[in-house]
């Protein structure tokens, strides 16, 4: 047999280097005349390990890594095709601690299978979901869906099952699913990795979504950032057409369902669900008041499913494994698993897949190892730019949708960016306002005027002009942007500006400049 060598081929990879990897275990391989195949796999997502190459060995898969060009030859040396001792030598992929710990039911293949093979995506458990769901009526897919406790992973954590059950009883001509792949958090890759490490995953979900309300067409929105997320889905979606995974005969049932992929207008207010349609539809994107509900009114007019990648690609294990078996996992109402997205300034950054209610602080100081700079942890902000910055005194609140509330906090995509103590919160809050001014799709005040009033007031403060004024000012200006925006763009802003406030108040009181230079 052919010695199988897996190299990734997903953005986060291709960042660290692993084309030139690529490129250079190739070469070697010509120099010495050894003939092998190379899987372009998905990232597994221990991003401090990527390049990580993986070799099949007749005891399984061994791991190397983070692989650098100019280790490749020695790589060789040492026999690496049979799983030979190196310095990057990991052993056993699965055993890292790092992946051994979680719990992947969303990203199970992710990293294992070769993205753009069906046969692989099969021979790992793809398309059991479908064909149980094709097996059955929309309304027990429904059923399941919701009993699995499954809730939006885009941000505002709504019931899944109850989102499908409303477009589901919408009775129209014709029916959309949508799929929000924007992904605009900062310190998020979810949705980016599993679309170049299991494609099909995501096809699946929106097949089942479709045959579970009655939709025969999907759009994957996809920003255009993501180049290599558009190509993979782009191939996927032909390869899924082309043997009937789609099309007219969905799994040779009487059930229609096709997608295209289109791809985004650059701007974070595009993944607000009602601006995402507006693009969709060709339009300027910018948010559309509520009612109609996307369910009822959504993309040109007609009821519209619009859930997030993570949301449609947790459908499969559910609709294989039981509603049971996913709602098994969690804490509270945040039930199944959650990957969550660790980045910024960590010594551990990557994707960790587990069940919800782990605490903040196992996450940042076990799972991430603290900050990469080794300083101190000062703050974690939770849910991207619009998610509160939680202190150290807050590690210990669960990883859980209430949890977070309770705490003036988000999950949001699960995304958390980690920052150690040379972090200045008042210009974190400055950044705050300043991104929601830049961003604002301009459609109501308190947010097109107050991001930009909110950015002037911090300036004052930054200066020390009227210090007490400026607090109360911006505090009374959070509440209106937060009690008064059309959408959570204006009104999640104050959410890192205020807790930045709350909870750093130093950085607030910045030292007269005569004091400073005493
Ligand atoms: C400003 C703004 C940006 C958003 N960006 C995204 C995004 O990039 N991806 C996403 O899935 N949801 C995003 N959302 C949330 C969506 O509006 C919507 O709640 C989500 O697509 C619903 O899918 P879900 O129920 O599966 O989470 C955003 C919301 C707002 C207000
Ligand atoms: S809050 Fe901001 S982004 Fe949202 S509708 Fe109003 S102006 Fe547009």
């Amino acid at each position: 047999m052919i010695p199988r060598i897996y190299i990734p081929g997903d953005s986060g990879a291709l960042a660290l280097g692993a084309e030139k990897v690529a490129k250079a275990v190739r070469a070697e391989l010509a120099e010495r005349g050894i003939e092998a195949k190379i899987v372009r796999n998905g990232s597994r997502g221990a991003y401090f390990l990527e390049p990580m190459v993986e070799v099949a060995t007749a005891t399984g898969r061994v791991a190397y890594g983070p692989v650098k060009p100019s280790d490749v030859k020695s790589l060789f040396d040492c026999g690496f095709l049979t799983g030979g001792h190196h310095k990057r030598w990991l052993g056993a992929p699965d055993k890292i601690p790092f992946l051994a710990r979680q719990t992947r039911l969303t990203f199970a293949r992710c990293g294992v299978t070769d993205p753009l093979s069906l046969d692989h995506y099969k021979a790992h458990g793809g398309l059991k979901g479908l064909q149980n769901a094709v097996a059955i009526t929309p309304a027990d897919i429904v059923k399941q869906v919701t009993e699995s406790g499954l809730r939006g992973r885009g941000g505002a954590g709504f019931p899944t099952g109850i989102k499908w059950k409303t477009v589901l009883d919408t009775s129209a001509d014709r029916k959309y699913i949508v799929c929000n792949a924007d992904e605009g958090d900062s310190g998020t890759f979810a949705d980016r990795m599993i679309m170049e490490g299991d494609p099909f995953v995501l096809i699946e979900g929106m097949a089942i979504a479709g045959i579970a309300t009655g939709a025969t067409k999907g759009f994957i929105y996809i920003r255009s950032e993501y180049p290599h997320a558009v190509a993979v889905m782009q191939k996927a979606v032909e390869i899924a057409r082309k043997v009937g995974v789609l099309g007219v005969n969905v799994l040779g049932s009487p059930n229609s369902f096709d997608m295209e992929v289109r791809v985004g207008a650059g701007a974070y207010v595009c993944g607000e669900e009602t601006a995402l349609l507006d693009s969709l539809e060709g339009k300027r994107g910018q948010v559309r008041a509520k009612p109609p509900l996307p369910a009822h009114k959504g993309l040109f007019g007609k009821p519209t499913v619009i859930n997030n990648v993570i949301s449609l690609a947790s459908v499969p294990v559910i609709m294989d494994k039981g509603a049971a078996f996913y709602k098994d996992f969690g804490t509270g109402r945040s039930r199944g698993t959650i990957p969550i997205q660790i980045a910024g300034n960590v010594k551990y950054p990557g994707l960790y897949e587990a069940a919800f209610g782990m605490t903040l602080g196992e996450i940042v100081d076990d799972i991430g190892g603290g900050t990469a700079t080794g300083r101190p942890v000062k703050a974690v902000q939770v849910g991207g730019p619009l998610g509160a910055y939680f202190p150290r005194a807050l590690f210990d609140t669960p990883f859980d949708y209430e949890a977070f509330a309770a705490k003036d906090g988000l999950i949001g995509h699960a995304g958390i960016v980690v920052f150690d103590d040379s972090a200045d919160m008042l210009k974190q809050a400055r950044f705050a306002m300043e991104f929601c001014a830049i961003e604002s799709c301009g459609k109501c005040t308190p947010c097109r005027i107050g991001s930009t009033r909110g950015v002037e007031v911090l300036d004052r403060l930054a200066q020390n002009v009227e210090p007490e004024k400026q607090i109360a000012l911006v505090t009374d200006l959070c509440n209106t942007m937060k009690f008064g925006s059309l959408c959570a763009l204006g009104g999640f802003t104050p959410y890192p500006v205020m807790s930045a406030l709350n909870h750093f108040p130093d950085d607030f009181r910045p030292t007269p400049v005569a004091e400073a230079a005493e």
